[in-house]
Parts: structure tokens; sequence; C-alpha cells
């Protein structure tokens, strides 16, 4: 039933290329949520400390009857500006995080935002080398790291991230930080992979592929990403969608396919739906 590939990190771990995302999951729905996800057949989640939803999580995981290791679990240090983040606070924060989530091990602990203008997230990532080592987080990663952030990462610490979690879809393909990933050997995970659902599932260009495979433009989206190497973890509180957005390995993209989503992004910037890392700090 799962056909969902693995991608291998930089340390050797295992990590679903598609898992799925609960960010605006209400905890109280979370439960059902993941519940649903988990018997559909994901096995990666991606929660974090700001959603409110680690407890929900946890009970659908606890609720699954799955095998812990057949699951991979992803959450995030909330490094907001509330506190100040020394080694003692991250430390509460992730026993805070497995508490909820009833686990004695997260699989990925990702810090959220580099907030670059705090000047702290080295100090975070040296406590993060500590978690990795205690093995209650099997990998570390970040999460919203530019180029320049991974590189003071590299220049001032040991460990290299296995994962940076951005925003990307092909409306934002962030070629340039790819590279960069491929170059230092962190692997890419898109956020908000389908543009949170809006004006990129109804673009022509997307939809004629998507009737051409007899797919939905959320297929054809998920497809892009997994064809280009992406960890993908879409959302969605829908059944029909969840069941969908894992209905994925069935057809394949053509290299004009991809090459007209390509087009989507190439050019300017590309179009952010969410905050600049640069300047995001609340
Ligand atoms: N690290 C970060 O800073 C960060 C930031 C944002 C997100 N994330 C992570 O990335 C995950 C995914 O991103 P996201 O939630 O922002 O956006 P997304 O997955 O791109 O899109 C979710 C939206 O698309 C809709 N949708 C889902 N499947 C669909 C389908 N097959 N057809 C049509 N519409 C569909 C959903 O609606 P319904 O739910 O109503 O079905 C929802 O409104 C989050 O849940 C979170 O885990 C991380």
């Amino acid at each position: 039933m799962n056909q969902v590939p693995a991608i291998k990190l930089n340390d050797g771990t295992l990590m679903p290329q598609l898992g799925y995302g609960v960010w605006q999951v209400p905890d109280a729905e979370a439960e059902r949520a993941v519940g649903t996800a988990l018997e559909a057949g994901y096995r990666s989640i991606d929660t974090a400390a700001i959603y409110g939803n680690e407890a929900g999580t946890g009970k659908a995981v606890a609720a699954s009857g799955l095998a812990r290791e057949e699951l991979f679990v992803t959450t995030k240090l909330w490094n907001g500006p509330k506190q100040k983040w020394g080694r003692d606070q991250v430390l509460r924060a992730f026993d805070d995080s497995l508490a909820k989530l009833r686990l004695d091990h997260v699989d990925l602990y990702l810090i959220h935002w580099p907030r670059p203008m705090r000047d702290d997230f080295v100090a975070i990532w040296k406590t993060f080398e500590e978690i990795a080592a205690s093995g209650r987080a099997r990998s570390v990663g970040v999460s919203n790291f530019r180029p320049a952030d991974l590189e003071r990462i590299a220049a001032e610490s040991e460990l290299v991230p296995a994962v940076n979690q951005v925003e990307l879809h092909p409306l934002f393909p962030q070629a340039e930080l790819r590279a960069v990933h491929a170059e230092r050997g962190i692997a890419t995970e898109a956020w908000s992979p389908l543009g949170q659902g809006k004006e990129l599932l109804t673009l022509p260009a997307v939809t004629a592929i998507a009737d051409k495979h007899g797919r939905s433009a959320a297929q054809v989206v998920l497809r892009w990403h997994l064809q280009h190497g992406n960890i993908v973890i879409p959302k969605s509180v829908t059944p029909a969608r969840i069941r969908e957005n894992l209905d994925v390995f069935g057809f394949e993209l053509e290299a004009g396919d991809i090459a007209a989503l390509d087009a989507l992004g190439a050019g300017a910037a590309g179009r952010r739906i969410g905050p600049d890392p640069a300047a995001f700090d609340v």
C-alpha cells in the first residue's frame, strides 16, 4: 500500500519523500485528521510547537497501532522572540514537544526560523547537535534558512543540517537555495507545496497537464516536486484530498510537463506566499 520512496538524509536516516503537514489544523481536529492520513498510508507527519497540535498528533499516532519504527515524526522549535533561547530553554521546549507527542524521540527536529536579526541560531544549533547525539532526535535540521544562514552554520559548527524545510512550489521554486543544498548535502523539504491550494492549482499551465494525465492539479504539482527530488508535506483536512495527495505514484510527468511547470517560476525571484525569512521575527 505504501509506495512512498525514501530519501536518504546525510546522517543515513531514511525519510519518506511524501508526508502529511498539519499547520492550521486545530488540536481538537488533529487526532482525526492525522488518523485519516495514517489510515490512508502516510507514514510521515510534520507538526511544530507553534501549530498547537502536537498533543492531537500524538494521540493519533498512539491510537494508530503502528510500530514506532514505521513512523517518521517531525516537529520544530518555536524560537520566537518571547524568551532568550539558551541551551536550557531549547532543551525544555524539546522535552515539552516530546511529552505532547507522547514520544521518547522524534525523527526530525527543526529550528523553525533563522531570525537572523536575533543572531542566536548558531547557539541554538549547538544544542541541536547535543539533541542529535542523545538519540532523542534521529535527525536535526533547519527551516526557512537562507544560503547565508547555512554558510554560518557550516563555518561555526560541526554538524550539517539534514534538511532545510522552506517555502517551495512552482511559483517559488528556490533554484538558488536548492543548488546550495545539493552542494552541502542538505535535503530540500517543500512547505506549502501546493501553494496553499490557491492560485497555483487554477493556472491553465497546471490544469492542462492535469487534464492530459487524467489527474488533479494538486497531484500534478506534487509529481513536479517528487520528480525534482523535493520532500513534500501537503496539508489537507479533507479526507478525499488526503487520499488524493498520496495517490501520486501511478503516473509520471513528461519532460515537457516539468519544463512548463518550471517556467511558472522562472525569471523574477518568484512569488512567495509566506513571510521572508530575512525579516520574519514573530
Ligand atoms: N516550516 C515552516 O515555516 C512552514 C510554513 C508553512 C507550512 N509548513 C508545513 O507545510 C505543510 C503544508 O503547507 P501548507 O499547509 O501551508 O499548504 P499546502 O499543503 O500547500 O496547501 C494546503 C491547502 O491546500 C488545500 N488542499 C490540499 N490538498 C488539496 C487538493 N488535493 N486539491 C485542492 N486543494 C487542496 C487544503 O485545503 P483543505 O485542508 O481544506 O482540504 C489547504 O487549504 C504545513 O501543513 C506545515 O506542516 C511549514
